[in-house]
Order: structure tokens, then sequence, then C-alpha cells
């Protein structure tokens, strides 16, 4: 196992009707003049919005509000959220949303008392520490970013960027996660939330770092209850039970507590990014397409690795390693349809003559050389989108 340092200050408050807590959370970690972050139609058609701020009224904060986050978040909704942080003087900001939402609510908090373009953040310069805290309201189980160090924004030039400094100090204050709150999300949303939480899981688990047997073992109980619960609340995201336990696989697999110790990969989630930067797919949708490739094309680097993975998380009983490695990654693949996941760039609404660009893209963002069973280069990307592509 490797050194390592892990600090997750994240404090959740996990259950029913939890929302009610939002007043008091921000006032115990400092909050007096909020910025309320929220998405689309979603949080304020179900009423989520109006419950938030009666419990930040009722707590005697003041807040401005900013709604209209779409999926793969925007720098333009960043900038003006930025505008508005410093016109009202405001201290905390409050993301009641997913993923996207949380991300611009982070950028926006490292934004707003930063002497410069927030953007530069995602372009090498370190994250300085005035950072405004941020706490968050989660909608939607998938992204990990109401405990994750990361921020993902797609900047006004169309590239999709990961903050690129080191970034704890933006991990939010507090999460709070009630299951109730993902009744209303489509089946396919649900479905796309999965995907990213078992490729948050996968990122780590497949490490060419030997005697992790603690975190490889967490890595598979997650996925396990993944593989139970899924179903259930793609079926029906009213089903709690499910989708409590899917909430807080979610915050696990990303929070890093399964992936310290360990020489982690990434390049799946700079493919997929590249994707949803070109064509505004769901993140999930495209990890989906693109994490088989990855297996498909790696598993001959670390064979045993995979075979692992089919047998203890797909119960494949081959004893011969490359058949159980293309077993499991088979399982994986019927699994992920089955809850009506893509498959290939044509179920997704890629295109294979963009293969090159996108290539160019990956690479223009400095990937070239990352990865844990092997490094990667460009050559390696084009050859992993094209079994992409082309999967059946
Ligand atoms: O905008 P609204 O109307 O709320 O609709 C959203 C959106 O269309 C909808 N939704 C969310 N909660 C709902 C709901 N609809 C009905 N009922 C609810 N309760 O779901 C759609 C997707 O929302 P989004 O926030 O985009 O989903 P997700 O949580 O998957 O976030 C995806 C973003 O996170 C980034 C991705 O790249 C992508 O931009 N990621 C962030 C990471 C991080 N910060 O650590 C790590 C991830 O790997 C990922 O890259
Ligand atoms: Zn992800």
């Amino acid at each position: 196992m490797l050194d390592f340092d892990f600090w997750s200050p994240t404090y959740f408050s996990f259950g029913r009707g939890r929302e009610s807590m939002t007043g008091e959370l921000v006032k115990k970690f400092g909050g007096s003049r909020v910025l309320i972050h929220y998405g689309g139609a979603s949080a304020v058609k179900s009423g989520l919005i109006d419950r938030v701020k009666k419990s930040l009224k009722d707590a005697g904060i003041s807040f401005v509000e900013l709604g209209g986050v779409q999926p793969n978040p925007r720098a333009e909704l960043v900038y003006a959220g930025i505008d508005l942080a410093r016109e009202h003087g405001v201290d905390f900001i409050l993301a009641v949303g997913g993923g996207s939402v949380i991300d611009s609510a982070k950028a926006i908090a490292a934004g707003a008392p930063y002497n410069g373009d927030f953007w530069d953040m995602f372009c090498g310069v370190p994250m300085g520490e005035n950072v405004l805290p941020v706490g968050v309201v989660l909608t939607i189980a998938a992204a990990g970013s109401e405990a994750s160090n990361g921020c993902v924004i797609t900047g006004t030039d169309c590239t999709k960027r990961v903050f690129s400094g080191p970034s704890d100090l933006n991990r939010p204050r507090f999460a709070i996660l009630n299951p109730e709150l993902t009744a209303t999300l489509p089946p396919s949303q649900v479905a796309n939330g999965g995907a990213d939480i078992m490729a948050h899981i996968f990122e780590r688990y497949f490490s060419k770092t030997k005697d992790v047997e603690t975190t490889d073992r967490l890595c598979e109980g997650l996925l396990l209850a993944l593989i139970e619960t899924l179903p259930r609340a793609v079926k029906n995201p009213a089903d709690y039970e499910a989708s409590a336990n899917i909430m807080w696989a979610g915050m696990l697999a990303h929070n890093n507590v399964v992936g310290v110790g360990r020489k982690q990969d990434w390049l799946s989630h700079r493919l997929e990014h590249e994707l949803s930067a070109k064509y505004d797919v769901a993140h999930g949708a495209g990890l989906a397409v693109m994490f088989p490739a990855w297996m498909r094309y790696v598993m001959h680097y670390d064979t045993p690795r995979f075979a692992r993975f089919a047998r203890n998380v797909w119960g494949v009983v081959d004893t011969d390693d490359l058949t159980a490695a293309n077993h499991g990654i088979t399982k994986l693949v019927e699994f992920w349809s089955s809850l009506g996941l893509p498959k290939n760039f044509a179920e997704l609404g890629a295109k294979r003559e963009d293969i090159e660009s996108m290539a160019d893209g990956v690479a223009a963002l400095g990937c070239e050389g990352m990865g844990s069973i092997m490094q990667f280069y460009k050559n390696d990307f084009i050859k992993i989108y094209e079994l992409a592509a082309d999967a059946k």
C-alpha cells in the first residue's frame, strides 16, 4: 500500500426530511448570507427550493438565489454567480441539486474571493486558501461531488476541465442526503448516476498497486450493493431503501475512502469528459460506453486483476483468467444494458469520425502519460474510442 494523507471533513445529515436542517447547518458552518444555487426546473417544481428557503428564514439567514445550472455546467453561469456573490457580500454557497449544481457552486466559491479569472484554476493555477464554504442539498446520487475535492466545468472555449490545483478546501462543509429527494428522478437519470458511481469505484479498483486488500474489498462490497439496488431504483425511483443505499454508496465511491494508498487511473473519465463536452451527453451514459472499452483494452496488461473482478463481483466461475476477465466485462455490459444505458457510440449519439479530434482534445488537456495499470498516449486514446464506437 502507498503512503497517503486523507482529509474528508464533510458533515453528513442523512435521512427523510433532512432539508429542514439546512438553515441550522449553514449557521453551524459560519454562513450568514447565502447564495442558493440550483439547476433547471426539478428542485423548484418539487417544492424543495421553497422548503430550503423556509429553513434559512427560520434560522435568520438571508439569501440571494441563482438557478439555471445545466447538466455539464458552463463557465458563463459561474461568472454570473461570482458577480452576484460579490455584489451581495455572500459568505456561503448552498448547492441544491446534483453534480452539475455542486460543481458550479464550488467554482463560484473559489472564484468569488479570487483576484482574477476563476478559469485560471482550471488551467494550472492552484486554488488559493481563500475559498467560500459550500453546503449541499443533494437531489441525485451520481457524481459524488457532495464530498469530493473535484469540480468539473465546461469553459467558454468548450473544453471540459477539472480543477488543476490541490482542491481539498473545496470539499463541501456539509451535505444533506435525503433519499426521498431522488424519487422524482426519471429512471434514465438513476441509471446514469449508477454508472458514474460504479465508474468511480473502477477508476480506483483497477490499479497496479499491490496489497491493497482492505480497499479492494470495500470496492467489491460497494459494487455488489449497487448491483443489487440499482435495478430496484431504476424500476421505481421512489424505492426509498434502494435509493438510500445508492446515495451512501455514491458518496463512499468518490470521497476517496476506497481510493487511498493506491495509484488510480482516471483515463476513462477524461475520455468521457471529451464526449460530454462535444455532444452534451450525460456523464454516466458516456461512461457506460467508455468504461467497458477501456477494460477490453487494458485487461491484457493485468489479466489476473480483471479475472478477480469477474469472480468476486460477478460470480464468474471460469478458471482461465483471460476467459474469466472477458466474461466479467460482458456481465457488466449486460447489467448496464438492462438498466437502459447505451453500449456504443451509435446508442450514445456520438460519431466515429470525431475520434481523432477527441483524442487530440484529451492530449491537449495534458492527459498523455496518465494511467495506473499502463500509461496511455494519444494512440491508446484512439484505440479505446474505436472499441467504444464499435461495441456490440
Ligand atoms: O436541472 P434539473 O432540473 O435539476 O435536472 C437535473 C439534470 O437534468 C436532473 N435532476 C437532478 N436531481 C433531480 C433531477 N430531476 C428530477 N428529480 C431530481 N431529484 O438530473 C439531471 C442531471 O443532473 P446533474 O447534476 O448533471 O447530474 P450528475 O450528478 O450526474 O452530475 C454530472 C456532472 O458532474 C460531473 C460530471 O462531469 C457532470 O458535469 N462530475 C463531477 C465530479 C466531482 N465534482 O467530483 C466527479 C464526476 O466524475 C463527474 O465528472
Ligand atoms: Zn464520474
